[in-house]
């Protein structure tokens, strides 16, 4: 089925992340070359829900390849099922559902198709459009690599190399001053940065969410490596990891918020645990926003664009409702509606699990 696509709105949603660009630059290129008009919605969904859309020229996507963050701001506050509009008269947040209000945005601005660019909580907002009729191709975004229906999101990879050359710097001023360094990475409820990271820079204790630590091992493991000569001790943690049978540390939470809860902390309680229970010294690192900042790598700049390409092809086959993905090698599309609000965690038969405890490393399980 060939489409009557003529003109196309792009977003990007959630928290920003390297490549984010590269997507939008070959999306409106390739889309261009066609001689389809496209348009930039600023913020995320906020473009749709207070109308600020705008018409993208081929100048204004040009040197965008290499840029960190997104040239259309995003927004991880705007679901417009759920929208904050103020509060009730007993004080508690009023969330309205304003979907119909982004339908009819589309239809002002003509648009036939929109691309929205992200991560779980982005598809998740994009799905009522979808219901309601908006032609919709989704393209998978985040650091944390935990959308459901992809192996791989953009932007991790260049989150990875940034947690593992800080990690790599981290190596050394422990081992001067013979400590534990705690470093905290991001991830949410998934572990895939700190798994990553931790094994690419031969951290020596690697905690994700996804499987509890006993604090007791992981003290053990500090311990025995302060005596046997190595004198310090490097612990890849990921921000959402928690002890047994303990929660995970909360920074704020926003009640505004579609996704209220905010991550991080974990690493100062850690640090202060060891050193309590071992007496060996002990500093944390929070990594933080440092780790969605900047230049993408050259395998995200790829990776984006090829997403960026594809979403392009499947709204020229005339589909919608589909999201971008990479499956098995190769590049492929699932139902959007399907992945919305899902996430994809590390499983125990991860093989780089295997891979690190072959050497030697500990997971405080
Ligand atoms: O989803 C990406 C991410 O950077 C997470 O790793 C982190 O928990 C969260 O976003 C932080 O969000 P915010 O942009 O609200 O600080």
């Amino acid at each position: 089925m060939s489409s009557n696509i003529r003109r196309i709105g792009v977003l990007t949603g959630g928290g920003d992340c390297p490549g984010l660009n590269a997507v939008i630059r070959a999306v409106a290129k390739d889309a261009m070359h066609h001689g389809i008009e496209v348009y930039g919605i600023y913020d995320g969904f906020l473009g749709l829900i207070e109308d600020h859309v705008e018409k993208l020229t081929y100048e204004a996507v040009s040197g965008i390849l290499t840029q960190g963050g997104t040239i259309l701001g995003s927004s991880n506050k705007a679901n417009p099922q759920s929208y904050y509009t103020g509060k009730n008269p007993d004080g508690t947040p009023r969330f309205e559902d304003v979907t119909d209000r982004c339908v009819e945005c589309c239809k002002k601005h003509g648009l036939d198709a929109i691309i929205p660019i992200g991560g779980d909580g982005t598809m998740a907002a994009a799905a009522p459009m979808v219901e309601k009729g908006v032609n919709c191709i989704g393209v998978p975004k985040t650091i944390d690599n935990d959308l459901w229906g992809t192996e791989l999101t953009f932007g991790f990879n260049t989150a990875v190399q940034i947690a593992t050359d800080a990690i790599d710097r981290i190596q050394t001023t422990a081992a001067s001053h013979h400590r534990a360094m705690v470093v905290e990475v991001m991830g949410r409820n998934a572990g895939w940065i700190a798994l990553y990271a931790g094994v690419a820079s031969a951290s020596d204790v690697i905690l994700i969410p996804e499987q509890p630590f006993q604090i007791e091992k992981v003290c053990e493991t500090v311990t025995r490596r302060s005596r046997d000569g190595r004198g310090f001790t490097v612990i890849c943690c990921a921000e959402g990891a928690a002890p047994k049978g303990g929660q995970r540390v909360v920074e704020r939470h926003d009640p505004t918020s579609p996704d209220p809860i905010r991550l991080g902390g974990i690493g100062r309680w850690l640090s202060g645990e060891i050193e309590n229970r071992t007496k060996v010294e002990s500093r944390y690192t929070i990594l933080g926003h440092v780790q969605r900042g900047g230049t993408p790598t050259a395998r995200d700049r790829i990776l984006a664009t090829l997403f960026g390409d594809h979403a392009m092809e499947l709204l020229k086959e005339g589909k919608s409702g589909r999201l971008v993905a990479w499956q098995c090698g190769r590049l492929t599309d699932v139902p959007l509606l399907e992945s919305a609000g899902k996430q994809r965690l590390v499983t125990p038969d991860n093989p780089l699990l295997a891979a690190a405890r072959s050497v030697g490393t500990d997971f405080g399980d």
